[in-house]
């Protein structure tokens, strides 16, 4: 294998015993995983197919399988979540992150109801709400085994030892998926394209790979030149910026005021405790209305592009909290059942929190 985009035609004649060895080892070592069809099965329904690859974005699969199962049994087909209620699809969702993928899952469920099916190409993918290059790429080679070229992290870190690409990452994804385009199979390339996942998830790991297993070590120029776990090069991170905020606890009766945020911004369209809003600048005051607040103490959360830092506030009056909820479009949702709110992450750090703190100080 060669490392410039110049060079990679002449592995070009070493692209089928890549594959083939590829494919030879995935038939007796593919994991079992829900949405897979194991090799010699009938297709994946492209439903499940696609369910799961939203999913499975950013995501690892042992956090994706019981939200999986969990969507296929409430909505086992892709008419019936394209009926669902968005609110039971986001509280669905929530736990899951990146909560612009369960709005888009929606809006491209109603599509493909509208269509009646969904496009078996991976142009007709790709035009779907939501659906990205990769999405297209993997429900097009899986679903309908299309030879369509699938790179996730996984597929980027077997290609780029393959090829001993040396340029960092996120630089190098043209030269990865131009590599990956020479070595997939015109057959099979639903299971070529999970193969790579899975040597890229339990050979070709990102520390100490395991090379002697390897059914592509004959292949691959980073072993030849002795140092595979070098690679992938990851361009230097930038730090993360710290928000700040409040977040606040308002508790009448046993119940506790939630809201829905703002369907297009931040954590959009799902079920929150009220907050101020969380300053870039960070200083994070203010109070929805003057009361007798108390701190719980704090929330911290890791966001893609910035770390969270929430107060978390009480309202000790019960009072001042009834008049909250009469000014307040929001809804009281009972304490006790605080967890089946669909709370996203952050708050529902922030609701254990709360609770913890009450049991503490008695109240
Ligand atoms: N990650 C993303 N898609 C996957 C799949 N189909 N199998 C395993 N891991 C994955």
């Amino acid at each position: 294998m060669q490392a410039s985009g110049a060079t990679l035609s002449s592995s070009v004649e070493t692209a089928p015993g890549v594959a083939a060895a590829l494919l030879a080892w995935y038939d007796i070592h593919a994991r079992r995983l829900p949405w897979r069809r194991l090799p010699g099965q009938a297709r994946q329904d492209p439903y499940r197919v696609w369910l799961s690859e939203v999913m499975l974005q950013q995501t690892t699969v042992a956090a994706v399988g019981p939200y999986y199962a969990k969507f296929l049994e409430r909505w086992p087909r892709v008419e019936d979540l394209a009926a669902a209620d968005d609110a039971e699809v986001m509280a669905a969702w929530a736990g899951l992150g990146y909560y612009a993928r369960a709005r888009n899952l929606l809006a491209c469920a109603r599509e493909v109801s509208r269509l009646g099916a969904f496009p078996d190409t991976e142009q007709g993918l790709r035009a779907l709400p939501g659906l990205g290059d990769y999405t297209a790429a993997a429900v097009a080679a899986i679903a309908f085994d299309r030879p369509a070229v699938v790179v996730d992290a996984n597929v980027e870190r077997v290609v780029a030892r393959l090829f001993a690409i040396e340029t960092p990452l996120p630089g190098a994804r043209g030269a990865i998926r131009a590599a990956t385009a020479t070595i997939t199979p015109g057959r099979r390339a639903g299971d070529f394209a999970q193969a790579m996942m899975d040597l890229g998830a339990s050979v070709c790991t990102v520390r100490a790979p395991r090379c002697l297993l390897c059914p592509l070590r004959a292949h691959c120029r980073a072993l030849a030149q002795g140092e595979p776990e070098r690679l992938p090069v990851k361009a230097a991170k930038k730090a993360k910026p710290l928000r700040k905020g409040r977040a606040f606890w308002i508790e009448r009766d046993g119940a506790v005021l939630l809201v829905r945020r703002e369907g297009r911004g931040m954590l959009g369209g799902m079920r929150a405790l009220p907050d101020n809003g969380w300053s870039a600048r960070g200083d994070g005051s203010g109070e929805p209305f003057a009361a007798d607040w108390t701190s719980l103490g704090l929330v911290r959360h890791g966001f893609t592009h910035f770390d969270l830092e929430l107060q978390l506030m009480l309202c000790a009056s019960p009072e001042m909290a009834s008049l909250a909820g009469e000014n307040c479009s929001g809804e009281w949702w009972p304490v006790s059942q605080i967890e089946t709110a669909g709370l996203p992450t952050v708050f529902a750090k922030a609701a254990r929190l709360a609770l913890a703190e009450r049991g503490e100080r008695g109240q």
